[in-house]
């Protein structure tokens, strides 16, 4: 299946299945991943937060994230493999297709972007250049140094518009999904049901959305330092790390 017939079907999905997606920064992880059936991986620049330690997305740049997809890439993963595009690689038309081809030369099937009417030239650009394009509305968190926090998006008339102008511009666009992020639950739902396009929440409440996406560290219990209150392990990674660990200093090291 070429790249754009995995994001057309991704786009149908629409009212149907809901969409499983996560995040995947490394072969193996993506390997299993897919083995496991996941619909999506995206290598969000959430990695330069779980992977790479620094305190935002901001810091994330084009080569980190060349580096990530082509590492997911060669799992040769049946999920649509999304790579986001880093904070100011799109500011401009011109910008977000040369970014955006590549992410798709590294392996990207799509790329994911932030933002709505602000970046509705950007994302026709890209689409028009063959790359298929996933929206993210809601609470951007590449901007989070000017916003001066992570805050629930949607819970005001101006800001429930102004999601649901956004989520149809990038619908009319073309875009295969939008994703969700720490949007209130009504507003949520009734952009959802207002548009064409699948949406895929994080932070957004359950079911409210056409389908979740999770961070994989949040999934497998692996960056215990810091976990989103809507996050739901689903394993404990970090404490059989340790345990690993130790297990090994004993046989190594015994006696310390
Ligand atoms: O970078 C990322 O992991 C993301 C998800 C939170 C949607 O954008």
């Amino acid at each position: 299946m070429t790249a754009t017939d995995k994001a057309e079907a991704l786009r149908r999905r629409k009212g149907g299945t809901p969409i499983s997606a996560l995040t995947a920064y490394d072969y193996p992880t993506a390997r299993l991943l897919d083995e496991a059936g996941v619909d999506v991986l995206l290598v969000g620049d959430s990695l330069g937060m779980v992977v790479l330690g620094f305190p935002d997305t901001t810091h994330v740049t084009l080569d980190h994230m060349l580096h990530h997809v082509a590492a997911v890439a060669r799992a040769k993963p049946r999920a649509l493999v999304v790579g986001d595009l880093p904070i100011h690689t799109y500011d401009t038309p011109a910008a977000a297709v040369e970014t955006a081809r590549r992410l798709a030369a590294a392996g990207a099937d799509a790329v994911k972007l932030e933002g709505g009417l602000e970046v509705i030239a950007q994302i026709r650009a890209v689409i028009a250049a063959g790359i298929p394009v996933m929206g993210h509305l809601g609470m951007l968190p590449q901007r989070v140094l000017d916003e001066g926090g992570y805050r629930k998006k949607g819970r005001t008339p101006e800001q429930s518009e102004a999601i649901l102008a956004g989520a149809r511009a990038l619908t009319d666009a073309g875009v295969c999904a939008i994703v969700l992020e720490s949007v209130v639950p009504e507003t949520a739902r009734s952009v959802s049901a207002a548009i064409a396009a699948p949406t895929i929440g994080i932070g957004s409440g359950g079911e409210t959305c056409d389908g979740e996406i999770a961070v994989v560290t949040d999934l497998i219990g692996s960056f215990p330092w810091f976990v989103p209150p809507f996050a739901q392990p689903e394993a404990d990674v970090a404490s059989e790390i340790r345990l690993a660990a130790r297990r090994y200093i004993s046989r190594v090291s015994p006696g310390v």
